[in-house]
């Protein structure tokens, strides 16, 4: 009897060391098990985007079914995910998104709307007047240039409220280089928007380092064990959750393959975590996670029983001669 052959879906992750990053893989393979005719080869490009290029042309060259990416930088990997996308590959951009319209269906949470949840919550907080200092992502990325235009877009509505751009990329280090260097400016400011949890808990460190407790911050993505314990700890004022879109990859990848519809964008839910709500969320998110594990367990089992059989089979057939 033929096997039916599986289908190959190619995913290019930008990196994969974050807590954020581990987060949507595991969503992804948390899916993966109801899709049993699906199968993924995985790249991650630790964060370069030339080795990211690199490791979608070898994907292409494995003969790929489908490509999920979710690009470092847009500019540099546009040209080849155009390239793919036009040699008939359907493809999925995820969270980060590139400079044209050569995907089959973008996935992530509207990174405008981010921006705009953490500066209308900001000016609230503060009373409509005081000082800020945002802490951007890469530039070259779009969340990061779509976090900024929001929350310039919802500070345009409080001229008296005062913000000092600086430029970060996601990571710790960026924010450990540039904040010290502004004692000065700090002893003015009520509060901080980093992109990213990561860098607004980094920011808080250094806050609390410098002399400056009283400093409030908001951070962006709201995860379970990151951001969710940093709010829950008052480390953070707030987060914007930001869900990783792996499961939702992996569903649209399967709708696609199997001839179905997907939306060219597909927008997820995003919320302002705070000190209000963010012990409902944590025992949402641990529900969730506990029926999942529940249901790889039961997936498992029902392999391992299926080989238990398969060589009870075989030893049959032995002993048959058949
Ligand atoms: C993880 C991350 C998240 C952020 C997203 C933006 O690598 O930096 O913290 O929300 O990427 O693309």
């Amino acid at each position: 009897r033929q096997q039916q052959r599986q289908l190959v879906i190619g995913i290019s992750q930008l990196g994969d060391a974050d807590a954020w990053r581990k987060e949507m893989k595991a969503e992804m393979d948390r899916e993966l098990v109801f899709n049993p005719d699906l199968r993924i080869i995985y790249r991650q490009a630790g964060y370069n985007s030339q080795t990211q290029v690199q490791q979608i042309r070898e994907l292409v060259k494995k003969k790929i079914d489908l490509l999920i990416v979710s690009p470092n930088e847009a500019s540099p990997l546009t040209p080849i995910i155009d390239s793919v996308y036009k040699s008939g590959i359907p493809v999925i951009t995820v969270d980060r998104n590139i400079n044209s319209g050569s995907y089959t269906s973008f996935i992530g949470a509207d990174n405008i709307e981010v921006g705009r949840l953490a500066g209308t919550y900001a000016a609230d907080f503060l009373g409509q007047k005081g000082s800020i200092i945002e802490i951007t992502g890469l530039q070259s990325s779009t969340p990061a240039r779509q976090r900024e235009k929001g929350f310039a877009d919802a500070m345009a509505a409080f001229p008296q409220i005062n913000v000092q751009v600086i430029r970060g990329d996601w990571l710790e280090g960026s924010v450990q280089q540039q904040l010290p260097a502004l004692t000065d400016q700090l002893r003015n400011t009520q509060l901080i928007f980093a992109h990213n949890d990561v860098m607004a808990n980094t920011a808080a460190t250094i806050c609390r380092q410098l002399g400056f407790p009283g400093i409030r911050i908001i951070g962006v993505d709201a995860q379970p064990g990151t951001g969710l314990t940093f709010v829950e700890h008052k480390t953070l004022l707030a987060s914007v959750l930001y869900p990783t879109g792996g499961g939702e990859a992996i569903r649209a990848a399967a709708r696609i393959l199997h001839k179905q519809e997907v939306p060219k964008r597909d927008f997820l839910r995003t919320i302002i975590v705070d000190s209000t709500n963010v012990v409902m969320l944590q025992q949402q998110f641990n529900k969730v996670i506990a029926q999942q594990k529940d249901i790889v367990r039961q997936d498992l089992l029902l392999k391992s029983q299926a080989k238990t059989f398969r060589t009870q089979k075989n030893l049959i057939g032995v002993l048959l001669g058949t």
